[in-house]
């Protein structure tokens, strides 16, 4: 079945003007956008006025339009707009992780009360087709860990700061520039946006359907001088990544933290706007995706890859939901990291630690490395003036191979400020 399929865009940004123009050098694809809806009446486009109207309902309520695009920003107004569309029995297409984070499971209901199909894989590392791959080649029990670098603007920042000492102000600019930042960037650089991808991600994947705010986080808005330093002495790169796995006992652990990478790490060569994402199954080993994570033409591709499948009538099946996983407590997830803190805190800080391996402390800022679980790291970070790099993660048998508690390995003071 190749159908014919009649387009009601909502959003002409940057990637619903991406759309419009990719469509238009796809002639084969036997698409048609037919109304375009947008908001904002004062803002500069580059159709003329007549090519658009402002009143939803030309869309919703059209019987003819058998498929809805939904590009716009604000994603409690998104949900509207698919929630309708899909109760009028048309198929959806949407990239607005927030929405689709936040009410994944409404949207999960309605996909099966209104059995039509509802796809977002450029909500997902924009040009990685990752969530398709989720759903039709990796079998749940398979799957051991998912994890990456699924924010194009942080690796943009970080590339921009670390490599070509820009500063972090003027690397957000650019991203910005570049249309790859949220319309509020703290989205971006607080983790949030890699958060809701690492929530749409862990239901294809494993099949849980988690609350965003169940997934501990942090972003790069806090990375300082001193973490930057011993990234550049150590030739480490720092890299935002979301990850989920099973630990020994089969239990999901899901964060998102800044990490140092190693230069013989694959994430190492992973730069500026790009996205990366590595598989562990149990027998296929490590696979690894890359691509563009952001950005107009990159994200139009992959709704445009999903407006394709709706001519086949593709739907997710979600096999996997509810899978009998539990959700391992932060208190047994340890990590090892790079905690950056008041120097006058040191003392406090230490008795955190299972393990400290190193320690430095200037007049002003100090910083602890060693191995602590998440949920001392939460407690920690609730602090503003504190941030945490992960080194690394631990298993049961490093865990086992540890130092006895508080133990150093160095203790290092310096002069700096
Ligand atoms: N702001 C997002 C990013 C856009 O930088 O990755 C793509 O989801």
């Amino acid at each position: 079945m190749n159908k014919k399929l009649k387009i009601g865009l909502f959003g002409l940004g940057c990637v619903g003007q991406g759309l419009y123009e990719v469509l238009q050098q796809t002639p084969t694809l036997n698409a048609e956008i037919k109304t375009i809806v947008v908001k904002n009446k004062n803002k500069k486009r580059s159709l003329s006025e007549e090519q658009f109207s402002y009143d939803k309902n030309l869309i919703l309520d059209d019987p003819e339009i058998n498929t809805v695009v939904e590009l716009i920003d604000d994603s409690e107004a998104a949900f509207e707009i698919v929630k309708a569309a899909l109760q009028k029995g048309k198929a959806v297409v949407s990239a607005n992780k927030k929405m689709i984070s936040e009410h994944f499971q409404e949207l999960l209901d309605l996909q099966k009360e209104f059995k039509v199909p509802f796809l977002y894989e450029a909500a997902v590392c924009a040009s990685i087709p990752i969530i398709r791959n989720l759903e039709e080649y990796y079998d749940n029990d398979l799957l051991r860990s998912i994890e990456g670098i699924v924010n194009g603007s942080t690796n943009y920042i970080l590339t921009k700061t670390i490599s070509e000492n820009l500063s972090y102000e003027l690397a957000l600019k650019q991203a910005q520039d570049l249309g790859y930042a949220e319309s509020n960037p703290i989205l971006d650089t607080g983790g949030f946006d890699a958060r809701y991808k690492l929530q749409i991600l862990i239901a294809h994947a494993f099949g849980q359907v988690l609350r965003p705010k169940d997934i501990f986080h942090q972003g790069i808005n806090r990375i300082g001088e001193l973490e930057l330093r011993y990234a550049k002495e150590k030739n480490l790169k720092i890299k935002l990544k979301a990850r989920a796995f099973k630990n020994e006992e089969g239990r999901l652990c899901t964060f998102v933290l800044p990490e140092y990478v190693k230069s013989s790490d694959k994430f190492y060569q992973v730069d500026e706007v790009y996205n990366a994402l590595q598989i562990e199954g149990c027998f296929a080993d490590r696979q690894f995706f890359v691509g563009r994570g952001a950005g107009s033409y990159p994200t139009a591709s992959a709704v445009l890859s999903d407006i394709s499948a709706l001519r086949y009538d593709y739907r997710y099946e979600y096999r996997k939901l509810n899978s009998e996983y539990e959700v391992a407590n932060a208190e047994d997830t340890y990590i090892k990291a790079l905690l950056r803190h008041p120097s006058s805190e040191a003392d406090e800080i230490r008795t955190k630690f299972l393990q400290v391996d190193e320690h430095y402390k200037s007049r002003e800022q100090a910083y602890t490395i060693g191995v602590l679980n998440l949920k001392e790291a939460k407690e920690i970070l609730k602090e503003e003036q504190r941030s945490l790099v992960l080194i690394s993660t631990l298993s049961q048998k490093d865990l086992e191979q540890l130092q006895s508690p508080y133990e150093e390995i160095a203790w290092a003071v310096g002069n700096g400020g």
